[in-house]
């Protein structure tokens, strides 16, 4: 089986859309959640995550967001649970994304998105490093 980082980001937290969010991961059965810490990011931080979008426009306004406030980083585990939770999570333009989506029943900003997941198995294993050294 695969596991995935999931964060539910600070505009998540604050709209108290955890349990939402949550009970929509694990309403699939055969995925179990493995790790879940509630933190506030800091830059060094979101500079590791964030690596590739630091040459971005959107980069310094991405980081004063997700350090806003605390984020809930989890580690979700299953079959094909990588392509399934970005499935869930919906197009990242919240606009864009369909009807039944985390992203399109409930967020219209595409910056506040409510949801990251990683984006493939690679992505994954290095995202778990950062937020679950323990686990690597
Ligand atoms: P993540 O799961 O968070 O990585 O989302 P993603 O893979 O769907 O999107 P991407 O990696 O391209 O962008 C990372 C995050 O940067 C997004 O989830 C948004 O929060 C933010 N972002 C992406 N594009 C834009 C943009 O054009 N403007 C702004 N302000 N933020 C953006
Ligand atoms: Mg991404």
């Amino acid at each position: 089986p695969q596991r995935t980082l999931v964060l539910l980001k600070p505009d998540a937290v604050a709209r108290g859309l955890v349990g939402e969010i949550l009970s929509r991961i694990e309403r699939k059965a055969h995925w179990r959640i493995t790790a879940l810490e509630l933190r506030t990011l800091d830059a060094a931080t979101l500079e590791q995550h964030y690596a590739e979008h630091l040459d971005k426009p959107f980069y310094g306004e991405l980081v004063d967001f997700m350090s806003s406030g605390p984020s809930i980083a989890v580690m979700v585990e299953g079959e094909s649970v990588v392509e399934g939770v970005r499935l869930l999570a919906g197009r990242t333009n919240p606009l864009q994304a369909g009807p039944g989506t985390i992203r399109g029943d409930y967020a219209s900003h595409v910056q506040e998105n409510l949801i990251h997941a990683s984006d493939c198995v690679d992505a994954a294993e290095r995202e778990i490093k950062i937020f679950f050294p323990g686990r690597a």
